[in-house]
């Protein structure tokens, strides 16, 4: 716990003010740069507060870059910048009612009301996503940014166009209007976009406002207009003149304009009726379909809100009233292990159901042993140490609202023969060794095709929309063909001899429960249609750790045929010298094998160790070689690429690349048909060099290769 503000030292204060700023900046960074927030928003707003609290101490202490003072995050270079017309502002918080009844008793006093007299306030849910400002002038789009640092925001024009709650034409609209409001994503998409991410192998979200976050900020509008992005306008900035008299009247204008405002806004005579609506929208919040985060309270009376204007971040005439952090303490009853695809063993606790944010939380992710025991990866304390242990009483909270994690221990309520949790040393499915090599986290399980939890984990990802993707055969049909005697499915390629050995069998598929002749002769035609198949989809398919859909395309294109890409394999297998640990340059120097394979740009060695060591695994390599027998691999084609200025051509990105990212740059090359490689090489064509290139365009130079900035590249290609 930290000290009562009141106990500071001046030099505690100092240092403390120190801290707090350095957290925050870092925090700020993680959510607005990164997308990808490192601490909940209750512990930032706890931070926030305890900032501010020490300021208002010690006002001589307050510094320069006080995280009072600022609002957001700078923002991207890699996107236009547009300087705001009117500042975007951030809003103070109230946490509990006597904070909005203070709010009230502050604004009376600052206009000079008495108790008695009128005073409305519009209440609306706080949408949990990121506010956009639009511009138009003349009816017109003219552009779109993001907050920014409430100054300056990034220019994100063409994407907000995909947007179909934005419209890019107005009628009766004022000449200048800036619409300001929140780019959200409601839960069914979310849900729907980060099952699409699985089947593609990429990363998922972790929760709505990184998912609206991460697709409005894309470099490329193609990738936000196949996110469903919403918008709701709540606000506005520059006029050329007023949108009406009221908060309730200009939210009614701008729906008239043809934008999405919030149906559950209300306005509200009192501060009791704005807290009763508060209450009314909290019991909702499960059931609205998108993250909202609290209820914000404006004064309704335009001319007032203008008379109360702003202080530096803040208006004065408006209040975020935020949801309490949705925690619960229950019971951990168990601590059940479960077994992955590629054997990680992943502890989840079994809790006495309790209800979070209106949901039923039941189980828990514990991670890895290291946070049972109490440890983050970088081997720091979390929870100030406290491990968990079966019969603890733990709280738990919902990550972003989707994942349960769990937040502390409560120590005093520990049953006195709880017991530390011993990690497994073996894997609960097969009793195989489970292994955490130096360095993982993880525990894993070696048992391979042995251990039925992963070739069940296998079999799914095999048939899985983005692999297989055999119609009929889900995850649930998997499980049963696994377990069973007279139609066994342990291995990929028995799914391929299912229909020869049904038609021997005296018990027929068609004949059992939940099938028909109908279903199963789908199910065996929906398998032969899958008999031919892609290279790039079949690498994918075979579930190797740390081979996602991307890297499967980088090695079908680099190889071309099955054939091709099992001897490397195997030729990489036979010169061991890259598997050690402790390989260096004069290893792969000695071995083309590897080289050719580190060669493919995008495969690094983790990957290519993972790939050559499960080709080179018997017992798994003869599995694969089953399936191999029951297939016709399609080599992979070569992109169409007419035209292409770069086809044909090897390409190699060295420096920063300011326009894109180095994934895009490569993307984009390939489906002109060029081929991108890692390395410089006689065999180079062009190497596209930013700033901070070293070696490689040194080594361009004296080969005499082709070489250009990204501005240049991006002319050749065409934009
Ligand atoms: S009004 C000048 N209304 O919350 C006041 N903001 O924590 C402008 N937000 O930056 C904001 N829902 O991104 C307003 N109904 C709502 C809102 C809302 C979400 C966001 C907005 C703002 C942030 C402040």
């Amino acid at each position: 716990m930290s000290k009562d503000v009141a106990e500071l030292s001046l030099e505690d204060a100092r240092a403390e003010l120190a801290q707090l700023a350095a957290k925050l900046n870092r925090a700020n960074d993680a959510y607005h740069t990164e997308d990808a927030p490192e601490i909940s928003d209750a512990e930032y707003d706890s931070l926030k507060r305890r900032n501010a609290a020490i300021e208002a101490a010690f006002p001589e202490l307050k510094r320069d870059d006080s995280p009072s003072d600022q609002i957001g995050a700078p923002v991207n270079e890699a996107f236009g910048k547009i300087t705001h017309a009117v500042r975007m502002m951030s809003l103070s918080n109230a946490f509990n009612d006597q904070d909005v009844l203070d709010f009230d008793a502050s604004i009376r006093r600052y206009l000079g009301l008495d108790d008695q007299s009128a005073l409305a306030y519009t209440a609306e849910p706080k949408i949990d996503g990121l506010s956009l400002s639009i511009r138009y002038e003349g009816g017109k789009l003219i552009y779109a940014a993001t907050r920014g640092d409430g100054s300056v925001g990034e220019d994100v024009t063409a994407n907000a166009r995909t947007i179909d709650d934005i419209p890019t034409e107005l009628t009766d609209a004022p000449d200048v209007l800036e619409v300001r409001g929140e780019v959200y994503m409601a839960h069914e998409d979310f849900e729907a976009l980060n099952a699409r991410q699985v089947e593609k192998g990429a990363k998922t979200f972790a929760n709505p406002r990184n998912a609206a976050a991460g697709s409005l900020r894309q470099l490329d509008p193609k990738i936000t207009a196949e996110r469903p992005l919403r918008y709701f306008a709540y606000a506005w900035g520059e006029v050329s003149e007023p949108l009406a008299d009221t908060q309730t009247g200009a939210l009614e204008r701008l729906k008239s304009l043809g934008f999405s405002t919030n149906p559950v806004t209300r306005t509200c005579a009192t501060p009791q009726d704005a807290l009763d609506h508060y209450s009314e929208i909290e019991q909702r919040r499960a059931t609205l379909g998108y993250d909202i985060d609290g209820v914000v309270y404006k004064v309704d009376d335009l001319a007032l809100q203008a008379r109360l204007g702003f202080r530096s971040t803040t208006p004065r005439w408006a209040i975020a009233h935020k949801f309490p952090a949705e925690l619960a303490w229950t019971r951990l009853e168990a601590i059940d292990i479960q077994v992955g695809r590629t054997g990680a063993l992943s502890p989840v606790a079994r809790l006495q159901p309790v209800t979070v944010g209106g949901v039923v939380v039941s189980n828990a992710t514990l991670h890895n042993q290291d946070y049972i025991e109490g440890r983050d990866n970088t081997g720091a304390a979390i929870r100030e140490g406290k491990d968990i242990r079966v019969g603890d009483w733990v709280q738990v909270y919902r990550a972003g609202d989707v994942i349960p994690k769990v937040a502390d221990v409560d120590l005093s309520k520990r049953p006195a023969d709880a017991e530390p949790y011993q990690f497994p040393t073996h894997c609960p499915e097969c009793g195989s060794e489970a292994i955490r090599e130096p360095g993982d986290a993880i525990h894993r399980c070696t048992g391979g095709l042995i251990c039925p939890a992963q070739a069940v984990e296998k079999l799914k990802h095999f048939v899985a929309r983005g692999a297989f993707d055999i119609e009929g055969l889900g995850a649930k049909q998997v499980e049963m063909f696994y377990n069973d005697d007279q139609l066994p499915v342990r291995e990929p390629s028995e799914i391929f001899t299912l229909a020869a050995r049904d038609a021997q069998n005296l018990s027929k598929l068609a004949n059992r429960d939940g099938w028909g002749t109908t279903s199963a002769s789908n199910l065996f035609q929906a398998i032969e249609d899958r008999r031919t198949i892609g290279l790039a989809q079949l690498i994918f398919s075979l579930g190797i750790r740390h081979v996602g859909d991307t890297s499967a395309k980088l090695l079908a294109r680099h190889f071309g045929t099955w054939e091709a890409f099992a001897d490397a394999m195997d030729a990489a297998a036979a010169e061991p010298a890259m598997q050690s640990e402790g390989a260096n340059k004069a290893d792969l120097a000695a071995s083309p094998a590897w080289q050719d394979l580190l060669g493919v740009d995008g495969v690094g060695a983790v990957m290519a160790n993972s790939v050559v060591t499960t080709m080179a695994q018997d017992r798994e390599r003869a599995s694969i070689d089953r399936l191999i027998s029951e297939l016709t691999v399609e080599a992979e084609a070569a992109p169409t690429t007419d035209g292409s200025p770069v086809a044909g051509k090897t390409v190699v990105f060295t420096g920063t690349l300011e326009r894109m990212t180095r994934a895009e740059a490569k993307a984009r090359a390939e489906a002109l048909g060029a081929k991108v490689s890692g390395s410089v090489s006689a065999k180079t064509d062009i190497v596209v060099a930013g700033p901070g290139a070293g070696s490689k365009a040194k080594k361009a130079q004296e080969l005499g290769i082709e070489m250009m900035d990204e501005d240049s590249w991006l002319d050749l290609i065409g934009g």
